[in-house]
């Protein structure tokens, strides 16, 4: 990766009497940054962003989002022609490498991620160590952090082969994990990969399929995995994407880096908001009972949330919940299902987008939203949902590490404080306390 960050002019800094110049960056699109690299070391002051609302951790290059206008792009690609035009191992090759591939790089890619599809036998064995019960993100947890105990040929991340390797590796074993906890977690036997389908055909295959009669991939449930896929894949410097970098500026184990954007993924105001959404909607039940819900989120003493509403970047709809919900209707159709709740989901969002408080505050649904009305459609349970998540931000996360160690700026991250503890205090012996 080349920095292409260009010097746009300078900010002033006055503290006191004492003023300092702080260069201006600017990319390609979106907001300018001011560097503060150099602020401490000039005036002793740190900068204080909880949260990092307003601070831009790395130059990148893969995705690009405008919450004003809702627009998200992959590698300049907008989320919508890919969704609608491209396959999920096509945007993984896109988000990797920076281009589309052409037709042979296309199924050379194909067959490198058909080729690593299985897991190592002994893997088998840390499923069994969980309680049936398990949630399966807990399972993933465990399992794709294991990995790094198997690939000692992957962990030279300055290597590009090694880390070539450990991405391949890790898109290819990805849906194995997943659709293993998920049959260790009904009690199913596994189904090994198969590696004469599709990606979403083999990952469908892999949970649905049983011994006792061969699971029939149905063309349409098949297009809408992989949308679902590609509309999850990568997602700027989001929550968990961030903690995948962390991790890995310290030069950790790509395996251990992917397990720890898992961990960071599972939580409710994140990647597992599509699971919080589809339980609140069953809450709600029916059309009536949404006065009482929206009247819940917007009061400042009830902690409730509308799930699957509001984002920190967006303050606009989210472009993938839009597709999300045409995916929705074709999943439906297809399937000949009839979904109250999609009903409910329908109206919730009628009337919060109508509402005062959701206006203001700029709420509108993001892509968790109806992520989990079609997920449950194609006959997953809720307990599934962030592991799918799971599933396709792996190549989003591996893209970002993959940048960040490529980037000649690249330093292991080590945030600042604002110290409010105790100051300096002598030791107090026990019969003085
Ligand atoms: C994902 O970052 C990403 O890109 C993430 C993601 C990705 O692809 O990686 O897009 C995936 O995580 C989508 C978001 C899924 N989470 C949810 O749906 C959970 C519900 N949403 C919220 O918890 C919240 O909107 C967040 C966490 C998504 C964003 O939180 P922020 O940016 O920190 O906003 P905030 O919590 O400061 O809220 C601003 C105001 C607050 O009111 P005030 O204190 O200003 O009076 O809006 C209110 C909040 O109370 N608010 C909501 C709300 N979300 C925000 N009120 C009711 N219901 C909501 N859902």
């Amino acid at each position: 990766m080349k920095n292409k960050i260009k010097n746009i002019g300078n900010a002033k800094v006055t503290i006191g009497t004492e003023s300092f110049e702080l260069p201006i960056y600017s990319g390609s699109k979106g907001a300018p940054g001011i560097d503060v690299r150099g602020l401490h070391k000039a005036s002793g002051h740190f900068t204080f962003d909880p949260g990092f609302t307003s601070t831009c951790s790395t130059e990148s290059q893969i995705t690009f989002i405008d919450g004003g206008k809702g627009q998200l792009l992959y590698r300049g690609f907008p989320i919508e022609q890919l969704a609608e035009n491209s396959s999920f191992l096509e945007v993984a090759y896109l988000l990797i490498n920076g281009e589309l591939p052409n037709a042979q790089q296309n199924t050379d890619f194909k067959r490198t991620i058909t080729n690593h599809t299985m897991l190592h036998d002994q893997i088998e064995q840390f499923f069994h160590g969980y309680r049936r019960d398990s949630h399966p993100m807990a399972m993933l947890c465990g399992t794709v952090g294991a990995l790094s105990g198997f690939y000692h040929d992957d962990a030279h991340t300055t290597e590009d082969e090694s880390r070539n390797m450990a991405m391949h590796r890790l898109i290819a074993k990805m849906p194995t994990l997943a659709a293993r906890a998920y049959k260790y977690s009904i009690g199913q036997p596994h189904v090994y990969p198969d590696n004469s389908l599709s990606y979403a055909g083999n990952f469908l295959n892999m949970c649905f399929s049983v011994p006792a009669e061969k699971y029939k991939i149905s063309p349409t449930i098949e297009n809408a995995m992989d949308k679902i896929f590609i509309l999850h894949a990568d997602h700027e410097q989001n929550a968990s994407t961030s903690t995948v970098r962390l991790a890995g500026s310290s030069g950790a184990n790509p395996y251990a880096c992917i397990a720890a954007g898992v961990a960071c993924l599972w939580g409710p105001s994140h990647g597992g908001a599509n699971e919080a959404c589809l339980n609140m909607l069953r809450e709600i039940g029916s059309v009536d009972r949404i006065p009482e819900f929206i009247a819940r989120a917007k009061d400042k003493n009830d902690p409730f949330r509308l799930m699957g509403f509001g984002h920190r970047v967006y303050k606009n709809f989210d472009p993938r919940s839009r597709v999300m919900q045409k995916v929705a209707h074709e999943v439906l159709d297809e399937l000949g299902l009839k979904n109250p709740i999609l009903d409910v989901a329908k109206e919730l969002e009628k009337i919060a987008l109508e509402d005062e408080y959701f206006i203001e505050k700029k709420l509108y649904p993001n892509v968790d939203f109806y992520s989990g009305i079609v997920l449950s459609a194609l006959g997953f349970p809720t307990s599934m949902f962030t592991v799918l998540f799971a599933l396709a931000r792996t190549v989003g996360w591996i893209s970002q590490w993959n940048e960040m160690l490529e980037d000649p700026s690249q330093r292991i991250g080590r945030p600042r404080q604002l110290y409010t503890g105790a100051t300096e205090r002598d030791y107090i012996p026990m019969d003085m306390r």
